[in-house]
Formats: C-alpha cells, structure tokens, sequence
C-alpha cells in the first residue's frame, strides 16, 4: 500500500505525449528519488520470492533503468533486449505489430543457456505487445519464462491477455 502510494504520487501524467490523446506516465521523477528506487527493487524483491530465477531480460530502453538494478540484486546475470540494429554481436529477431506498422526486437543469440528461467521486465505495460514479442524471442532461445515484472500496467489495455500463455506470475506495482 506504502509503495503503490508513494508511486502514484511520482509517477507524472503528460498530457497529449506523444501525440493528442495519449496521456504518458512519465516515470522520470521516481529517477530522482534514490529511496524511491529503493523501495521499488525491495517491492519486486518481495514479490518475485519465489520465482527462481536464472536471468533478468530487460527492454529497451526504460527496462534498463530497472533491469539491470534488479538483476544485481538478485545476484544474476542482466540481458537487453533491444530496438533492431542496437546489438553488436549475433542476434534473433521477432517483428510485432504497432498502432501504424510493424518493429522489430533483437536479442543476442547467446544471451543465456536453453532452459534459463528468464524473468522479464519493463517499466510499464500497455497492450502487452513489446513484452509478447520479448517473450517469442525468450522461447526462441529455449527459454523459460518464469515471469513478468512492471513498475506500472494500463490495466484498461488489457496487456495482461497477451501474457497469460507464456506464464501466470504477473508482477505490476501500480495499475491504472
Ligand atoms: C513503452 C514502454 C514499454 C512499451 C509498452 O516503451 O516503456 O516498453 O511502450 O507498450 P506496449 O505494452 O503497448 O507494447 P516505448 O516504446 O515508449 O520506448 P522506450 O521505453 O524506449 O521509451
Ligand atoms: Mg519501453
């Protein structure tokens, strides 16, 4: 309850951002906040107690913020996944859908071992479209998904949908 108040009253409404109609969560202000960020990482710590988890994937590029703080936390390695073209060694690729057109996710081919029990994060989820196709390219490399963790999640978007095939432990800390 603590942590999803001291949230809400950070996390930043941007009106029209970034194009009319969209308000945007605008997470810059939980940055600033060194015990903030604290209280996340034991907020996710708490919840993913039981998960066993190999590996921390992170999305570009507000995954990182948190990714690679809570995979040092947990004492694992940290892996980015990223926009096409950012990775410098051997990738795989998924395409997913946008509102107008299509992009593309990379992962580096030798990003963690078959069998991995992978946790994967972002800071928020929408319609759950980036985290599905992070998802594809987690089973492409053999994989497990042992779950999904978020700062925040629209839940009037329904992002939650796209995720329930791959795993049902489904962390968010906030939701709208
Ligand atoms: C935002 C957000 C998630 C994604 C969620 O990223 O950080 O990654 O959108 O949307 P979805 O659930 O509808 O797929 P954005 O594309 O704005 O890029 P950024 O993280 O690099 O700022
Ligand atoms: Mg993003």
């Amino acid at each position: 309850m603590m942590i999803e108040h001291l949230l809400k009253t950070a996390v930043r409404d941007i009106v029209d951002f970034p194009k009319p109609g969209i308000i945007f969560k605008d997470i810059t202000p939980i940055l600033k906040d060194p015990s903030l960020c604290d209280a996340i990482l034991d907020a996710f710590m708490i919840r993913l107690q039981d998960l066993s988890i190999d590996v921390v994937a992170g999305i570009e590029s507000r995954g990182f913020l948190f990714g690679l703080m809570l995979a040092n936390k947990l004492g694992v390695p940290f892996v980015p996944i990223r926009k096409q073209g950012k990775l410098p060694a051997q990738t795989i690729q998924q395409s997913y859908a946008l509102e107008y057109g299509y992009a593309t996710m990379e992962i580096h081919a030798d990003a963690f071992e078959p069998g991995s029990r992978v946790l994967i994060h972002d800071d928020l989820l929408a319609t759950g479209g980036t985290v599905a196709a992070a998802s594809e390219l987690v089973k492409k490399l053999k994989g497990t998904i042992a779950g999904y963790c978020f700062i925040i999640s629209l839940d009037f978007l329904n992002g939650k949908e796209q995720l329930l095939p791959y795993s049902e432990q489904l962390i968010s800390l906030i939701g709208y």
